[in-house]
């Protein structure tokens, strides 16, 4: 199936004078309702309903897309091109505990339900797949392609990840081992020294050159032509790289950034030339690691460009948890006073992180994790006031793919009180973060379908901001637009994702309400 015959089959229509359909689209007219705050000349707020008038339309015909990973190679990128390619022919294998089928569980897209509304006759919920609100590319539909600086191809990535079972390996193996990644760029500094045994993929040059930059929209147009592709998103799953430092003139600007990758300066990383390139190819470009590939001048390049960025840092397991207990704790008016992360893994990722340099990229997008939580509550918190907060994490061979994390915190409670709630979580970090990669390819390719127009006479229709925030719940430390606030409560940030694309069909937020069922 391509995604205009799905389009043909969709499980609802909405039903209202704001809302069109069209073979090609769907328009909607949106009421935005907020609340405006003013504060009286003796300080006293007054609150008053506001309602903004949109227009939405969606772009219905999906088309072909393609997904292409930065770092294929790695743990994410086999595990989730494995399980692609399983859930497209439907493989089920053998498992100690009975037959095991493929499924996408972990993925909001495909995993989850959204409640539509109400039964008119019955008065029950009636959920639908997340997937079916909107029309989505299906992942089992996506071509898939990448880099990576190691030659392997992805049979053998597979087997070194040692991440999924014998028995399904062996069904996905033939056309695994066909893929091969594409030779990349690999500048030593950035990444940590222990990863340089696995660098026999790579283009000449140990720094940043134009030469880079090309080639890599090379790749993007021939992926796209052998594939016949319409559109492709870009994923960094590639190795946690260093902080790049912000430095004016260099990378400040999108000229200085951009002269400074032709001049070769040294304190350009790769996956910010991966940035470029896919900024200049008009391609989403969504960074899963933690280290600041959107310097000022690779943001500002795609604000100019009006091409769709995304970061950064997968929220797979720890901080997953994290952004969801804080949320509860502090919404129920217990004082968190600290929290204490500890990981170990043992994959090539711990490796990585072993180094101090890039160990302290991932220190800085576990860390601002709670902090709208807190300054949200003045009662508990002073200003300025925070959590004491510490993550460690060290690399354990031994326990592979299967991070543990070992969480405490500690509350204060009712009178002087306290509670400490302690959590033991292995995550197996390449099955979380493979769903997570889906999401966010689906989602990113969803929003080049949609745009928005002011209820205004003259006013044209346009994309999102280029900073793509509606991505915020599969991301660590969510990429904002430049002056606008992070959101990181995990139900905020699906509250959000879902009410957006409610509102491009032309329908309400769900407001938890019911109502229906309270009154006499
Ligand atoms: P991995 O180390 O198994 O895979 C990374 C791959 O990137 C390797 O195959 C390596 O050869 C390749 N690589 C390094 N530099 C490259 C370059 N310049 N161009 C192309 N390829 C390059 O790591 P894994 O477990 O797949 O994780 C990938 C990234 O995702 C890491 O940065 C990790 O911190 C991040 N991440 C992972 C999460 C998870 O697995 N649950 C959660 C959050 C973030």
């Amino acid at each position: 199936l391509n995604g205009s015959a799905r389009q043909e089959s969709s499980l609802f229509t909405v039903q209202s004078p704001n809302v069109v359909y069209t073979d090609d689209e769907i328009k909607s007219k949106y009421a935005y309702q907020t609340t405006e705050i003013t504060r009286t000349a003796d300080n006293k707020l007054v609150a008053t309903p506001k309602a903004t008038n949109y227009n939405f339309k969606v772009n219905r015909k999906v088309g072909k897309v393609g997904m292409m990973l930065v770092g294929w190679g790695g743990n994410n990128g086999s595990t989730v091109t494995a399980g692609i390619l399983a859930n497209r022919r439907n493989i089920s294998w053998e498992t100690r505990e009975g037959k095991q089928a493929s499924n996408y569980y972990g993925s909001i897209v495909m995993g989850s339900t959204v409640k539509l509304g109400t039964d008119a006759k019955t008065g029950e919920d009636i959920n639908i797949p997340f997937h079916d609100l909107l029309p989505m590319v299906h992942p089992n539909d996506l071509a898939i392609g990448g880099w990576d600086i190691s030659s392997l191809n992805l049979a053998e990535s597979m087997d070194r990840a040692q991440v999924l079972e014998p028995a399904l390996k062996s069904q996905v193996r033939k056309e695994m081992a066909e893929m091969k990644p594409l030779p990349s760029i690999y500048y030593p500094d950035f990444i940590a020294a222990n990863q340089e045994d696995r660098a026999d993929n790579i283009l000449e040059g140990d720094k940043a050159c134009w030469a880079h930059v090309e080639k890599i929209q090379q790749d993007i147009r021939d992926f796209k032509a052998q594939n016949g592709l319409d559109k492709v998103v870009i994923m960094w799953t590639a190795n946690t790289e260093r902080y790049a430092d912000i430095i004016p003139g260099v990378n400040d600007t999108a000229d200085n950034l951009i002269n400074s990758i032709k001049t070769g300066h040294l304190e350009v990383a790769p996956s910010t030339v991966f940035a470029v390139a896919a900024i200049l190819e008009d391609t989403p470009f969504i960074n899963g690691s933690p280290q600041n590939t959107f310097v000022p001048g690779a943001l500002q390049l795609a604000e100019q460009r009006r091409a769709f960025i995304g970061g950064d840092d997968f929220k797979s397991g720890q901080t997953k948890m994290k952004s969801a207990l804080v949320d509860f704790l502090i919404n129920a008016g217990i004082k968190l006073t600290s929290i204490a992360s500890y990981n170990h893994l043992g994959n090539n990722d711990g490796k990585n992180l072993s180094s101090q340099k890039q160990f302290r990229s991932k220190e800085i997008s576990k860390s601002n994790v709670v902090d709208d939580m807190v300054a949200a509550n003045h009662i508990l918190y002073e200003k300025d006031e925070h959590p004491d907060h510490t993550v460690v994490i060290k690399y354990m061979p031994a326990v592979g793919d299967n991070k543990r994390a070992l969480d405490e915190y500690y509350a204060e409670i009712f009178m002087g009180g306290h509670q400490t709630i302690s959590l033991f979580n292995i995550c197996e970090d390449s099955l979380l973060a493979s769903p997570l990669i889906i999401d966010l390819v689906v989602l990113a390719e969803m929003m080049t379908r949609i745009s928005w127009q002011a209820d205004s006479e003259g006013a044209e229709y346009k994309g999102f901001h280029s900073v793509l925030s509606i991505l915020s719940y599969m991301l660590k430390a969510p990429l904002t637009p430049p002056g606008t606030p992070v959101v990181n409560a995990l139900g905020k940030q699906r509250s959000a994702l879902i009410n957006i694309f409610r509102a491009c069909v032309g329908l309400q937020p769900e407001s938890e309400m019911t109502l229906e069922h309270k009154l006499f």
